[in-house]
């Protein structure tokens, strides 16, 4: 048991990072058994003491150094790609698109790991719903819920609202429960012949008697905290944004005018709201729901000749490369929805540099039900109100970036 602890907590980390070392990439000190944990608590504790010595009220997007600045601090000192330690666990930060993407063609999506550390303090949010599952797992659960997500066809799922402001721990087998006697009630009105058209009907047709119950209870926390929070805070962040741009909401206005006009918002004619989308795309860019992207190297991983050792975690810094001076150019920190006119990749220099939605094979899956959250109240708000601006804002950075 000692041997076992012992190798686990010294032996295997001080040979990480040796072969860590030896591929070349380098970080700031770490220190056993904390790794970096108290410089990053240091590092945002001198930066919160110093917002509030500022008395400006100029609103500035360049978040990075704001809302991650041991992160800001380190890329000065290491470049965008290095080393940090949570604990007794080594992190290769990424910020290179050019690295990422050639990381991500060696490795297939189901052969990528979510780190180990951070799954505990998930359990109870995704189970082991489509955010956490691996392997041929992943694979299945992707094949099944694949369907239930067809392009701009989803009505609203819903879930008590109530789950937001309570404790993950305490509520797991709260939500469990709760989600169990929705699902059996729902199976008996299917057989009953009563159809519903939301993501749970789709789900539970899609199964095919494939997935478990308790399966499909992680599929819908899943789906709950994986699609509400995200969605919730993009259109907060526009609301600030076009607060600040009236010149974009009587923009958007028209818009709405012209493609939806007086009658009810039909799901088709979402499509139609281009410019929309582009105010979508430059707040997702601007302030990314989903700040960091990450991984767990299940094998080693060889990029560019050096090997990221089997077990490392692998964290992409997505605040980061959105707001990279060298991949958007000198407006890179102005709110200009047009750069999306006519590029998805809104002008950055490298495809992967944009990244609202993850890469690769575990891209998000509810990507194209986000557009729809977000443009049904976004219009209905727009139409009906004026938005102006309260002027205290200070970005931070839990999970997500809130503002
Ligand atoms: C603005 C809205 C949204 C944003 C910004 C967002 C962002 C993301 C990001 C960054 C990932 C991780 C991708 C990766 O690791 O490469 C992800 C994964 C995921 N998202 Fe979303 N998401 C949004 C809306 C939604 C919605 C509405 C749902 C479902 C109802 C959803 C369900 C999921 C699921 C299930 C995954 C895991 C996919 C997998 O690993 O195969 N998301 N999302």
């Amino acid at each position: 048991m000692f041997l076992k602890l012992f190798k686990r907590c010294w032996i295997s980390p001080v040979q990480a990072q040796t072969k860590l070392r030896q591929n070349g990439f380098v970080g700031p000190a770490t220190s056993f058994p904390l790794g970096n944990f108290s410089d990053i608590k240091k590092l945002n504790i001198a930066l919160v003491m110093a917002e509030k010595r500022k008395s400006s009220t100029i609103i500035n997007h360049d978040i990075h150094s704001i809302a991650l600045p041991h992160f800001a601090l380190w890329q000065q000192q290491y470049g965008k790609v290095f080393v940090y330690w949570l604990g007794i666990e080594p992190f290769v930060y990424v910020a290179d698109p050019e690295f990422l993407s050639v990381m991500s063609k060696g490795v297939l999506a189901k052969s990528w790991g979510k780190p180990n550390v951070l799954k505990k303090d998930r359990e109870p949010m995704f189970g082991n719903g489509l955010v956490m599952v691996e392997g041929d797992d992943w694979t299945r659960h992707r094949h099944m819920i694949t369907p239930a997500f067809p392009p701009l066809n989803l009505k609203a799922y819903h879930l008590a609202a109530f789950w937001i402001s309570r404790k993950p721990k305490e509520l797991g087998k709260e939500i469990d429960s709760l989600l169990l006697s929705i699902i059996n009630e729902r199976k008996r009105s299917l057989v009953e012949g009563d159809d519903h058209h939301d993501l749970l009907g789709s789900l539970l047709k899609a199964e095919k008697g494939e997935f478990t119950a308790s399966e499909i209870v992680d599929e819908c926390k899943t789906f709950f905290f994986a699609g509400v929070e995200t969605t919730a805070l993009a259109l907060t962040w526009t609301f600030m944004l076009l607060a600040i741009h009236p010149e974009w909401q009587d923009t958007l206005r028209d818009e709405i005018r012209q493609v939806i006009g007086d009658s009810e918002i039909e799901y088709k004619k979402l499509a139609g709201l281009k410019k929309m989308s582009w105010v979508m795309n430059e707040v997702l860019r601007l302030y990314p729901s989903a700040p960091n992207a990450q991984r767990q190297a299940r094998r080693d991983i060889e990029v560019n000749g050096r090997v990221i050792p089997n077990g490392t975690n692998i964290w992409i810094d997505v605040v980061a490369m959105h707001h990279d001076v060298e991949l958007w150019g000198d407006d890179v920190n102005e709110f200009k929805p047009e750069r999306f006119d006519g590029d998805l990749h809104g002008g950055c220099k490298n495809k992967m540099g944009f990244m609202p939605f993850g890469f690769g094979g575990r891209m998000c899956i509810g990507r194209n039900m986000g557009f729809m959250e977000y443009k049904i109240p976004f219009s209905l708000v727009l139409s009906r109100f004026e938005i102006s601006f309260s002027p205290r804002l200070s970005p931070f950075n839990k999970a997500c970036v809130f503002p």
